[in-house]
């Protein structure tokens, strides 16, 4: 999967800390091509909790310093996909079947419904309140 304009929102360090959810995508995503799942898995799976409390504490902040007015609306939707990293860990540890396709699901939805929907709602905002 390659970066491409329609997951931008226009706001250089959002978009570069998007690109690392785009990266460990192509991680996993190479890794199960090439059976190598469980070399890697853990690893995917503690950067992207790394990812979360990092870019959704900036992705917030930047919010509550432009006052957006969607914020609660939007830390929703952060918690949820918090609380499903968390979930996925745990079926991790707990030796699951199948984990790795369920990360990918949920990371295939995250860019798609979370990125590419909602994230794009505060573009026009951040950029008039000059968010860079
Ligand atoms: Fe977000």
């Amino acid at each position: 999967m390659t970066w491409n304009s329609a997951m931008s929102v226009n706001v250089e360090s959002l978009d570069a800390q998007h690109r690392t959810l785009i990266a460990l995508i192509n991680e996993l995503g190479d890794a199960m091509n090439n059976g190598k799942t469980d070399v890697v898995i853990g690893s995917v799976l503690s950067k992207l909790i790394a990812y979360t409390q990092f870019h959704f504490d900036y992705e917030e902040n930047c919010m509550v310093i432009s006052c957006f007015a969607h914020l609660d609306h939007h830390k929703c939707e952060h918690d949820g996909l918090k609380k499903k990293v968390k979930s996925l860990e745990k079926d991790f540890l707990a030796g699951k079947a199948n984990i790795a396709d369920e990360i990918m699901n949920t990371l295939q939805q995250w860019l798609h419904q979370h990125i590419m929907e909602s994230d794009k709602q505060y573009s026009p905002h951040f950029i008039q309140n000059g968010i860079q």
